[in-house]
């Protein structure tokens, strides 16, 4: 089942409660993944990095493929580098660490390195459903979506929609998941098409994906 209970419940802790949710849908929302502290401050830094202009507007596909295509996406991304994150981002990043490693140790996966980007979609902006894993590559594994919108309102949309993929799932999908602060969406990237519903605010978020060797 989707639960969204907050992060650390006694001694169950964030990371057993996304592997336990993988194992069994793979599908995860978990609530206050990191602190309101930390969203602030990663927003505040992401907001600061736009401003200066260090954006820039998202394209599909891949390699030689890769084009502007903004009746698909229309959101704006920084590429990071997950070796060399900021200093607003580290904890983040280490906690990233401690999930592969875990996933690695319970689902087998063999998850080897992280790509990831900030990214934002001003208000109105939107993402057709798609897969997160290419046709015809097999690096993207697991995608972890975290949200850096504080006091984000139902009324705002902005939601991630995600359907049912070519296998049965016992979620309630399709699902529409509210990107507030602090959540991070995990998933089996192969399994889930997702799409990105407009929202009448700025809507902020560092997306990974978790990578096999190619
Ligand atoms: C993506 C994506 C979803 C979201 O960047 O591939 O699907 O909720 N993002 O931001
Ligand atoms: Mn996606």
């Amino acid at each position: 089942m989707v639960q969204t209970l907050p992060a650390g419940n006694g001694s169950f802790s964030k990371f057993d409660r996304i592997i336990a949710d993988l194992t069994d849908t793979g599908f995860s929302i978990c609530d206050n993944f990191i602190s309101p502290l930390l969203v602030s401050n990663m927003a505040l830094e992401a907001r600061t990095l736009h401003k200066r202009g260090a954006f820039r507007h998202a394209r599909v596909g891949k390699g030689a493929s890769m084009q502007l295509r903004p009746e698909i996406r229309n959101d704006r991304v920084l590429w990071l580098d997950p070796e060399n994150p900021t200093a607003v981002q580290r904890p983040y990043f280490l906690d990233l660490e401690t999930l592969r490693k875990e996933i690695n140790r319970n689902l087998y996966l063999g998850l080897f390195e992280l790509e990831g980007h900030l990214a934002l979609y001003p208000p109105g902006a939107s993402y057709a459903i798609h897969l997160d894993r290419f046709i015809g590559s097999m690096e993207r594994v697991v995608t972890c979506i975290l949200y850096l919108n504080n006091s984000w309102q139902n009324e705002d949309g902005g939601e991630l929609k995600v359907y049912e993929g070519n296998e049965p799932s016992t979620l309630p999908l399709p699902l529409q998941v509210l990107p507030h602060g602090g959540r991070l969406v995990c998933f089996i990237s192969e399994l889930f098409p997702h799409e990105v519903l407009p929202a009448r605010r700025d809507r902020l978020s560092l997306t990974g994906w978790f990578r096999i060797r190619s």
